[in-house]
């Protein structure tokens, strides 16, 4: 175990899409609308859709970790806790950090399933982060992965919700350092639970199971796709981002301009214009991808990270902050020293 350790570093990053492209105007030929309508509330003009019988939320965060831990320098012998988020994993139980820890070979090592949705990500660092400070792991490896494609209504029905998402993983290896000012400097979690049902999916659940759905043969049920409330999750969305944005720069007294880049969950690029805006940030300091991939939710910050980093926007010393808001509602941030 590593000793007078006193920040944890992001050693690697890596992520995997699938390689199914779905446009706007493939969406299009499902459901009632238009590439113009997409573009203007949402900005995304594709995502990728997880390939049938290839891809699953655990073997795209598979890949995405195999990458990080290659970028990192380590194996799988070495990884000493494993934290996947994801709202979409492979089974209702057991969650996908398991089938992490066997794909890759890893040790009997601890496997910790995050449920926190868009701010899975941030949750999953947060917590490594603490494992690694206080010497009880020296390697993590954090995942977001998320298959969306397989549980939306791509029907008009469900028009609203599915021109949004996409599928993908993004991994990092968190690891000791010792270099002061150096590393994870600070984050923060947030919850409010009375938005629960905002976004959410509701059913099948352990309060009304498959057969009960079945039972009630309803052409109109929506309860097994999800639901958003979106004009009320937009609005909470700049709030809180700006929120606790501002929380992890004030906690380390730094402003909104010493921050080299921006790396903000990929909910709606209006939504991150907004934030860019609202705290006055130029462009080349806010990292956006959803126009390629839309909304990944806790794979969006690893995939947006592993882009940024593979077009040498980070640099050593940099100072970047993630950000994400979404179901639960919760939000989070991190700040860190490159
Ligand atoms: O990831 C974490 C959290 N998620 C978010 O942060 C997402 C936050 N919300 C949003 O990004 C936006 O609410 C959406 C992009 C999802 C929707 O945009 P909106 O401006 O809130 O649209 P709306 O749902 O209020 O719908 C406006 C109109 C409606 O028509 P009427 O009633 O005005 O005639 C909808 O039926 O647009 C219609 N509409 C569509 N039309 C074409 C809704 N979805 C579509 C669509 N194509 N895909």
């Amino acid at each position: 175990m590593p000793t007078n350790v006193t920040h944890s570093r992001i050693l690697g990053t890596g992520h995997f899409v699938p390689s199914r492209v779905v446009t706007n105007d493939d969406l299009s030929q499902w459901m009632e609308t238009t590439n113009e309508w997409i573009m203007e509330r949402t900005g995304i003009e594709e995502r990728r859709f997880a390939v049938p019988g290839v891809d699953t939320t655990s073997s795209m965060g598979t890949e995405a970790a195999k990458r990080a831990m290659e970028a990192a320098g380590i194996e799988a012998a070495d990884v000493d806790l494993i934290l996947f988020a994801t709202l979409s994993p492979d089974y209702y139980f057991p969650g996908p950090g398991v089938q992490l820890q066997q794909n890759l070979g890893c040790r009997t090592i601890g496997a910790i399933d995050i449920r926190n949705q868009c701010s899975g990500f941030v949750y999953a660092l947060s917590i490594a982060d603490q494992y690694i400070r206080n010497g009880a792991a020296k390697y993590a490896l954090v995942v977001g992965a998320e298959l969306h494609s397989a549980g939306l209504d791509l029907s008009t029905r469900g028009r609203n919700v599915s021109v949004i998402f996409g599928d993908g993983a993004g991994a990092v290896v968190l690891g000791p350092t010792q270099e002061s000012g150096r590393g994870i400097l600070s984050t923060h979690l947030h919850s409010q639970g009375e938005h629960a049902t905002e976004l959410a999916l509701l059913g099948p659940s352990t309060r009304e199971w498959v057969p009960q759905i079945l039972e009630r043969n309803d052409p109109d049920d929506v309860s097994y796709f999800p639901y958003m409330n979106g004009n009320f999750v937009f609005k909470h969305a700049v709030v809180r981002f700006a929120e606790v944005i501002e929380e992890a720069l004030q906690a380390n007294g730094y402003q909104a301009s010493d921050l080299k880049l921006m790396i903000p969950h990929q909910a709606n690029l209006r939504i991150s214009q907004y934030i860019q805006n609202k705290m006055g940030l130029r462009d080349d300091q806010v990292f956006n991808n959803i126009m390629r991939y839309g909304n990944t939710t806790a794979a969006s910050i690893p995939i947006a990270l592993s882009e940024a980093y593979a077009q040498g926007r980070i640099e050593p010393g940099d100072l970047l902050l993630f950000a994400a808001f979404g179901s639960g509602f919760t939000w989070a941030s991190a700040l860190m020293r490159w």
